[in-house]
């Protein structure tokens, strides 16, 4: 374990089993206004990079956004991307919940609604789309971080509609991405300002199960 790392360790008095993470990480769309510290953000970054990654490529990069001036700049320019990408989506927003899919919509209408729901940090994980495993490595990755800040006592959320907007040129050239590494798992991340809300899950669909006679 990397020396912040080990550092984040003794902050936190008991950082929560792995189990414990994966069953009580949910996404966190309330933060308070606290900012990250710079060893808080490299831990999650060390704890990301772990992940398995095929033919060990590790063809991860981060880009960590903290200023919110640039936040609110990228959160309006995913909400003017969003709204013609959910476009080429309408099916699979036929199967949801209608309630949910036009509280979304009616969200995203707004000025003051902020994609990013006022977290104080984004980290986005991107590569150069080299093999057909990057997309894996980097959402393994993600998986990993968001573990981790769940282990630590803080909130995070995968920004899905925020990616159009990430891979837009302006942003690219505002953030120095450069043009060929594509953004592929925007993550926020922040100390939570309420308790996440439940959300259940469908029992695994075993579609065959093949055993010994
Ligand atoms: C690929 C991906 C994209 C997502 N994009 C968004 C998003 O743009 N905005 C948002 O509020 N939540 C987003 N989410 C969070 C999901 O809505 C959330 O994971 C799901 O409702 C299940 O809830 P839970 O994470 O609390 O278990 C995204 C999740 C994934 C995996």
């Amino acid at each position: 374990m990397k020396e912040h790392a080990r550092t984040l360790h003794h902050l936190h008095e008991r950082p929560l089993s792995a189990l414990d993470a994966i069953f009580m990480r949910r996404s966190v769309t309330a933060y308070t206004p606290q900012p990250l510290d710079e060893s808080t953000v490299r831990a999650l970054m060390d704890a990301a990079v772990q992940a398995p990654t095929a033919t060990h490529t590790e063809p991860w990069a981060f880009i960590v956004v903290q200023d919110r001036a640039a936040l609110e700049r990228i959160s309006d320019r995913a909400k003017g991307s969003w709204v013609k990408e959910a476009a080429h989506y309408r099916e699979l927003h036929a199967g949801a919940d209608a309630a949910m899919t036009s509280a979304f919509v009616e969200r995203f209408a707004s000025p003051d609604f902020c994609v990013f729901y006022d977290a104080s940090t984004l980290i986005a994980i991107g590569a150069r789309p080299l093999g057909p495993f990057v997309v894996a490595d980097c959402w393994l990755a993600a998986e990993n971080l968001m573990l981790a800040a769940c282990a630590l006592g803080l909130g995070t959320c995968c920004i899905g509609s925020a990616v159009p907007a990430l891979n837009s040129p302006d942003t690219k050239s505002e953030l120095g991405i450069p043009s060929d590494v594509e953004i592929i798992a925007p993550i926020i991340v922040g100390v939570p300002s309420e308790t996440a809300t439940e959300v259940s899950r469908k029992d695994p669909t075993v579609l065959s199960w093949t055993r010994a006679e």
